[in-house]
């Protein structure tokens, strides 16, 4: 089962730039995973005729204290590229297409090899899923058998994710490029592959043999090609594309918008367009199931159309700002109607982690909220708040995916995707590699406020100072400019614990 009672200081946004705290709270979730009620209990609804404690303790053995920890909704990150992996970290001195041809290509070209898929997508997947990622949007690359490699490593890691398989049909490498009628059946086949193994009760997440919570689509397009999006795609396959996530259902995702020369080149293949977000909609490919990483140079007629048909917007901005592609302004789309998320775009972004994103995601909107590439008579919007950066990081990226009704925070009957963060301890390795719990100064005394802090050896190796009289609000706030995995103790996908 994965029932259980969960207590601690609960955080969650239940829309953009409303954060709820909840100092002493209570997560009850049922059998399927899902929520069955989130409680204060410091202030219990009247239908609720036990006391605190009488509730707490109905849970009994079933119940897990997280007192002076944060319960967080899982983070979603609208956009990654599972195979790029294998390079992040290296190649970010190229503007996008001469990245794509000197190190993308080469490296996914690698992947019509499983047993070398089955490596990197390990790796990618459980730095991801360490890193707070409980909703994942990974794009493989044309290859079927490492496509399902990869769905076969989310579902054993028990991550929700969407996996798309790559559809690349012109303007592409030799060694990595489809002919339109094996992309446009590749492309048919893995979605009902996807489709036909989809079972809430599959292969078992994080070892305990209970089932998946990953709800497994495909998704189609990515764009490669030198260029990767449009370029790589004919119109007769996008136009299948469009038809497949028509037939099935299916969410869309691909880029849009990135860089200027990619624009231009659009432009130059698809005269019978206005615009790039154009050619999208003429083929199919924009409706209420799509999502574009970047969007930076979108223009107000392109906004318009993707707030008109649904569309949603995935920021990028480490990717953007490594591959000088440009400065995206989220508070724009907000303002005209788009739906928002985050995403990493591993290896445009070399950071698998969504807090690495939020922190520059607000770095960007910092800087247009200066005036940065304003449109003529238009004035310039508030930069993003932290507040609103972690909404985009939880609730913005589920809406984004399609996914708002199901996960992004704690409202009762959506499933239970959460962070256990620890703020006063961080996991250290003693010399003989051994994870040991260091006390740190912020120990959250009678009402989550840090007692004054013990001057020890390891309080210089603690990650968050705190002031006494500070409590959760500000662990909260500090986690998100200055955490990382080591203050991740537990990760739950669908009330199941996988990390
Ligand atoms: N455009 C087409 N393909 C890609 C890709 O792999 N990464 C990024 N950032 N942009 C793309
Ligand atoms: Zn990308």
């Amino acid at each position: 089962t994965r029932a259980g009672a969960y207590r601690g200081t609960i955080v969650h946004s239940l829309e953009l730039g409303v954060v709820q705290l909840i100092l002493d709270g209570l997560i009850i979730v049922n059998a399927s995973g899902r929520i069955a009620a989130c409680y204060d209990l410091d202030n219990l609804p009247d239908d609720v005729t036990l006391s605190a404690e009488e509730l707490v303790e109905s849970f009994e053995a079933n119940l897990t204290d997280l007192r002076g920890k944060l319960i967080l909704p899982g983070f979603v990150d609208g956009h990654a590229h599972a195979p790029q992996y294998a390079f992040t970290g290296t190649g970010m001195d190229l503007p996008l297409l001469q990245w794509l041809e000197k190190y993308t290509f080469p490296c996914e070209s690698n992947f019509q090899d499983v047993a070398f898929a089955r490596d990197v997508y390990t790796k990618a997947v459980t730095r991801h899923l360490r890193s707070g990622t409980t909703t994942c949007s990974y794009f493989a690359t044309i290859h079927v058998d490492a496509c399902k490699v990869l769905v076969d490593v989310v579902r054993r890691a028990g991550q929700r994710a969407y996996v798309g398989k790559v559809s690349m049909d012109r303007n592409s490498p030799d060694y990595l490029i489809e002919t339109t009628e094996d992309a446009m059946r590749d492309a048919e086949l893995f979605a009902k592959f996807v489709l036909s193994t989809n079972t809430e009760a599959g292969a078992g997440a994080g070892g305990s043999g209970e089932g998946i919570a990953n709800k497994m689509k495909q998704l189609q397009l990515k764009d490669g090609a030198e260029a990767g999006f449009v370029p790589s795609c004919t119109a007769q396959l996008m136009q299948k594309l469009g038809d497949i996530s028509e037939a099935y259902s299916l969410p869309v995702q691909s880029h849009l918008s990135e860089s200027p020369g990619e624009i231009a080149w659009v432009r130059e293949l698809h005269p019978e367009c206005d615009t790039y977000m154009g050619v999208y909609d003429r083929y199919g490919l924009l409706h209420e199931r799509s999502y574009f990483a970047h969007c930076v140079h979108c223009t107000g007629e392109e906004r318009e159309l993707m707030s008109l048909k649904g569309g949603a917007v995935i920021h990028c901005p480490s990717s953007n700002f490594m591959l000088g592609s440009g400065v995206a302004n989220v508070k724009r789309y907000i303002r005209d109607g788009c739906k928002v998320g985050l995403g990493t775009d591993v290896a445009g972004g070399y950071s698998s982690s969504i807090l690495d994103c939020l922190r520059q995601a607000l770095i960007a909107s910092r800087v247009c909220s200066f005036g940065h590439g304003l449109e003529p008579g238009e004035a310039a919007c508030d930069a993003l708040t932290f507040q609103e950066g972690f909404h985009l990081a939880t609730q913005g990226g589920a809406e984004a995916l399609g996914l708002g009704h199901l996960v992004g925070n704690f409202t009762p009957g959506k499933e239970f995707d959460a962070l256990v963060v620890d703020v006063r301890s961080i996991k250290q390795l003693d010399p003989s590699g051994v994870a040991q719990q260091v006390p740190n100064a912020a120990q959250a005394g009678a009402g989550g406020v840090a007692a004054a802090p013990e001057t020890t050896p390891e309080h210089a190796s603690a990650p968050f100072h705190m002031f006494p009289g500070q409590g959760m609000q500000e662990a909260f706030e500090k986690f998100l400019f200055l955490g990382d995995d080591r203050n991740i103790a537990q990760v739950y996908v669908g009330g199941v614990r996988v990390v």
